[in-house]
């Protein structure tokens, strides 16, 4: 029997999109207030989602516990009150959108859970404000 089971986490951190590619007009009018040189914070809420089979022994797909850990030690204490633009150098070349956020948390957790089982699948919501959130890898 597969299952998916969740676990929720959360952390701030500023970021600025930029596209150092372009003016500062077109920087502005694509990503607006997001753009703001100055940098500009949101509360992160995370929702990262592991699927696989029950074990027999222990009734679980993966121990929660465990999964807290990783999301706290690799995630949490990583980006918490982190400058993304300056502070994490995949952001230095990559425009930090929650898109490109979710996939960056996506390829750490999966590392990371993959060394307990190749056969687990993980997917990551990230929510950037409380009505804006994506999804990665995507559902469709
Ligand atoms: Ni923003």
């Amino acid at each position: 029997m597969q299952v998916t089971v969740s676990r929720k986490a959360h952390f701030n951190a500023a970021h600025r999109l930029f596209n150092k590619n372009w003016s500062d007009a077109k920087n502005n009018e694509i990503f607006g207030l997001c753009s703001n040189p100055n940098y500009h914070g949101h509360n992160y809420e995370l929702i990262v989602s592991v699927t696989g089979n029950v074990n027999h022994e222990t009734g679980m797909v993966i121990d929660l516990k465990i999964l807290k850990e990783i999301i706290y030690q690799k995630i949490e204490l990583h980006l918490d009150h982190k400058n993304l633009n300056l502070d994490i150098p995949y952001f230095k070349t990559i425009i930090p959108t929650a898109e490109h956020i979710v996939k960056y948390i996506y390829e750490i957790l999966k590392s990371e859970i993959s060394e307990i089982s190749e056969k687990l699948k993980i997917q990551i919501t990230l929510y950037e404000t409380p009505r804006n959130f994506v999804t990665y890898p995507a559902t469709i």
